[in-house]
C-alpha cells in the first residue's frame, strides 16, 4: 500500500493529513508515504521530519492506481482530475454542500472515504475528525471573542476596585460547544449555554456552567446523539428564555447545528441590538448560514456597536494541533484498510468504513448523503 500525502492548495488551509509522528507508525507497519516537499510546512513539520520518519519526499503527486491520497481539504478539480482510477481517496469532502465535486471524484473511479461522514460511534471515535476540529474550533472561538472583548474575562480583586467577571453565553452544547464552554469557565467567566437535547445539562454542568432550561422542553435528541429540528414554537419559547441571558452578556458563542439542515437562526437583529456595545459575538456555523442574522461568512463585523466574528475554517489558525489530531484521525482509519503486512485490503462490509463511503465504480453510493441530496433538490 502507498499512501500519498498532498500539500493543501486551498487558500488559508495551513493542516496537513499526515504528521511525522502518523507517518512513522505507517511506516512502521509496512506502508510507504510518499509526501509532498512542503505539504507540513504551514503547520511547521519540515519535510526533514517526514523524511526521519520514513516517508519519500515528492515534487509533484504521481497518479498510480494503487496508491491511497490522504488529504484535508477536498480536492480541487485539477486534484480531481489527477487521481488515478482505481485509487482510494481519503478526505473532507462536504457532498451535501458541492454535488458537483463529488461528482467528478466519483466520474474518475475513485474510491472516497469521506472524513465528515465517519459515524459518531464509539468504535469510530479515534477517527472522528468533526469531533476533532470542532474542539479546536470551539477553543479558538473562546480566544478570538475574548481577543475582541473590551474587558477582564476573570473576575479581579485589585486594590483599585473589583472588576467583575466576563459573562459567556453559549449556543449549542455538542463538541464545540463544550469545548467553548470549558475554555471560557478556564478564562474566569460565568458561563450559561443553552442546548435542545435534555443530555446536555448534565454535560455543561459538570463544566461548572448554567443550563438555560427552557420550559417545557421536550429531548430533542435522535437514535443516533444528533439533535432533531426543533419546531417553531419550541424555538420561540427558548428565544425568550435565552434572550435575557444574551442582553447581559459580554461573549456570545454560537454552535448549534442540525447536521444536514441550514444553521437554527437562534440570534436576531434585535437580539444583537440589545446587547451592550462592545460586546462580542463568534458564530461558528457561519459555513452552515449561521446562527445569527447580522454575520457575516469569513469576516468580522460591527453591527450596532456589537462585534460579529464570522471567521471560517478556525481549525486551520491552530494548524499544528489541529493536523496533529486530523492526522491521528486519518491513521486510525487507515487501520481498517491494511492488513498486517502493510497490504491494502478494503473490507466495506466494516460498520466504519461502510458508514463514510461515499463514491465507489463511478457513483455516489452513501444512501443518506443521497436523500439529502435529493430534498435539497426537489421542487419546494
Ligand atoms: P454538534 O452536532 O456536536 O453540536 C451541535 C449542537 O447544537 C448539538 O448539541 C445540538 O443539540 C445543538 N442544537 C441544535 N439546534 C439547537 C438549537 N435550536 N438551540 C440550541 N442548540 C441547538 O456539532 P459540533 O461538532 O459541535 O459543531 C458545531 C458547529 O460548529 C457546526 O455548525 C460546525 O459546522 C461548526 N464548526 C465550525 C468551524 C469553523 O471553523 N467555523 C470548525 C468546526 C465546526
Amino acid at each position: 500500500m502507498q499512501v500519498f500525502i498532498p500539500t493543501e492548495i486551498l487558500p488559508g488551509e495551513t493542516r496537513v493529513a499526515a504528521t511525522p509522528e502518523t507517518v512513522a507508525r505507517l511506516v512502521k507497519r509496512g506502508v510507504k508515504v510518499a509526501v509532498q516537499a512542503g505539504a507540513g510546512a504551514r503547520a511547521y513539520f519540515g519535510d526533514e521530519a517526514y523524511q526521519a520518519a520514513g516517508a519519500e519526499i515528492v515534487d509533484a503527486p504521481a497518479p498510480d492506481a494503487a496508491a491511497l491520497v490522504a488529504r484535508v481539504q477536498p480536492p480541487s478539480d485539477e486534484e480531481t482530475d489527477a487521481l488515478a482510477e482505481g485509487s482510494v481517496l481519503v478526505s473532507h469532502v462536504f457532498a451535501t454542500a458541492d454535488r458537483a465535486r463529488a461528482e467528478r471524484i466519483a466520474a474518475r473511479g475513485v474510491t472516497t472515504f469521506a472524513m465528515e461522514l465517519i459515524p459518531r460511534t464509539s468504535r469510530a471515535q479515534t477517527m472522528d475528525a468533526l469531533s476533532s476540529q470542532a474542539t479546536v474550533a470551539g477553543y479558538k472561538a473562546v480566544i478570538l471573542a475574548a481577543e475582541r472583548l473590551d474587558k477582564l474575562c476573570p473576575l479581579l480583586m485589585t486594590a483599585a476596585g473589583t472588576v467583575k467577571p466576563a459573562r459567556a453565553v453559549v449556543f449549542g452544547a455538542g463538541v464545540a460547544g463544550l469545548q467553548a464552554i470549558a475554555t471560557a469557565r478556564r478564562l474566569g467567566c460565568v458561563v450559561e449555554a443553552t442546548d435542545i437535547r435534555a443530555a446536555a445539562k448534565e454535560q455543561v454542568e459538570s463544566l461548572g456552567a448554567r443550563f438555560i432550561d427552557v420550559p417545557g422542553a421536550e429531548d430533542m435528541e435522535d437514535e443516533r446523539g444528533y439533535a432533531r429540528e426543533a419546531d417553531e414554537e419550541f424555538l420561540r419559547r427558548q428565544r425568550e428564555e435565552v434572550a435575557r441571558r444574551v442582553e447581559g452578556a459580554d461573549i456570545v458563542i454560537t454552535t448549534a447545528q442540525i447536521p444536514g439542515r441550514p444553521a437554527p437562526l437562534l440570534v436576531s437583529e434585535e437580539l444583537v441590538r440589545s446587547m451592550r456595545a462592545g460586546s462580542v459575538i463568534v458564530d461558528l456555523a457561519v459555513e452552515s448560514g449561521g446562527n445569527c442574522e447580522l454575520s457575516v461568512p469569513g469576516e468580522t463585523v460591527e453591527r450596532h456597536g456589537v462585534w460579529i466574528v464570522g471567521q471560517r475554517n478556525l481549525p486551520a489558525s491552530v494548524p499544528r494541533d489541529a493536523s496533529l489530531l486530523y492526522a491521528k484521525n486519518v491513521l486510525a482509519l487507515l487501520g481498517l484498510m491494511y492488513d498486517g503486512e502493510g497490504a491494502f485490503s478494503l473490507d466495506l462490509t466494516d460498520d466504519v468504513l461502510a458508514g463514510c463511503l461515499l463514491t465507489r465504480d463511478g457513483e455516489i453510493v452513501h444512501a443518506p448523503t443521497l436523500e439529502q441530496l435529493a430534498v435539497a433538490e426537489a421542487p419546494a
